[in-house]
């Protein structure tokens, strides 16, 4: 698992193994628009202000995925502890 801080509100959330952090956000009434939920479409974009996302998105070019400030919350995770989202 790991937690997800939201900017906005500064509510920490913590996301699971094997939920998507979409969903868990959800549960918590935090909305973010989805479209296909793979990685693909790119609708879920989230600005990412700390941390270091885990990419498992096909949308993102790999320089995007190397910056790691945007991250697509329908499949991607976290490599550390702690990811801070603009939301
Ligand atoms: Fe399509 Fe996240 S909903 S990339």
């Amino acid at each position: 698992s790991f937690d997800v801080k939201i900017a906005s509100s500064g509510q920490t959330i913590t996301i699971p193994a094997g939920k998507r952090v979409t969903e868990v956000l959800e549960e918590h009434g935090i909305k973010v628009p989805t479209s296909c939920s793979q990685g693909v479409c790119g609708t879920c974009l989230t600005g990412v202000l700390e941390g270091t996302p885990d990419h498992r998105d096909n949308y993102l070019t790999p320089e995007e995925q190397e910056e790691g400030k945007l991250f697509l919350p329908c499949c991607s995770r976290a490599k550390t502890p702690f990811l801070a989202l603009d939301l």
